[in-house]
């Protein structure tokens, strides 16, 4: 027989891609806020961001954004700019946990910028995917009033060449997102099968 225990983890990261979130600061430089709580479907994507972030300052007074999805072989320029806040007054609670203020998030993590189609905010050329949106909603639960939730709506996705297949699809043996996995980062595995709806 299995066993089971309950538990209390402080985190409940349990293995989603990491996206850099772009967004535009008041003098139309790019923020760069490494992000992992988003889910999509069909030309939405929501995000969960804390409200102690350049991320959503930003979002609530300028609504576009760039996701970039960055492949595994990058969590290190992620991680260089992790402890870093795009905001000069940090929260407190941020600064004892060791972060500090950034402007320059491309410098510092060595990413690349690319002009965006039709949004302001850059994207970043190193990403293999890139998806242009924007804002649509910003909810902050009044059950717990520390993040919010973003409705963000799809303006362009953009896909290096050498992932794409058939013009429109992703060829999901040829791309991996970095999985943040309980604050460690993962490439996926091999594959093990696919749903009946799978066009590829
Ligand atoms: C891999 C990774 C994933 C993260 N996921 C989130 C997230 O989903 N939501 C969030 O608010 N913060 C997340 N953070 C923390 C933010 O990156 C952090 O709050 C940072 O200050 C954001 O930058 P900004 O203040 O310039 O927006 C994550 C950090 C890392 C390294």
């Amino acid at each position: 027989m299995l066993s089971f225990k309950e538990i209390k983890p402080k985190i409940m990261y349990y293995g989603t891609p990491t996206l850099l979130l772009n967004t535009l600061n008041e003098d139309g430089t790019t923020n760069i806020s490494p992000m992992s709580s988003s889910w999509a479907l069909g030309d939405c994507i929501v995000l969960g961001i804390g409200l102690g972030g350049k991320a959503i300052e930003n979002l609530e007074r300028h609504k576009e954004c760039v996701i970039n999805l960055p492949s595994p072989n990058l969590w290190e320029n992620v991680e260089k700019i992790s402890s870093y806040s795009g905001k000069k007054v940090i929260p407190s609670y941020k600064q004892e946990i060791g972060f500090t203020y950034k402007k320059d998030k491309y410098e510092s993590s060595g990413l690349t910028p690319l002009d965006s189609k039709t949004v302001f905010p850059t994207r970043i050329e190193e990403c293999p995917i890139q998806i242009e949106a924007l804002v649509k909603n910003i909810r902050i639960p009044e059950y717990n009033p520390l993040f919010a939730i973003v409705e963000t709506q799809v303006l362009h996705f953009h896909a290096e060449d050498n992932i794409i297949q058939n013009e429109n699809y992703i060829d999901p043996s040829k791309w991996s997102p970095l999985i943040y996995n309980f604050r460690h980062y993962f490439e996926l595995g091999k594959e093990v099968g696919k749903t009946f709806r799978s066009e590829t």
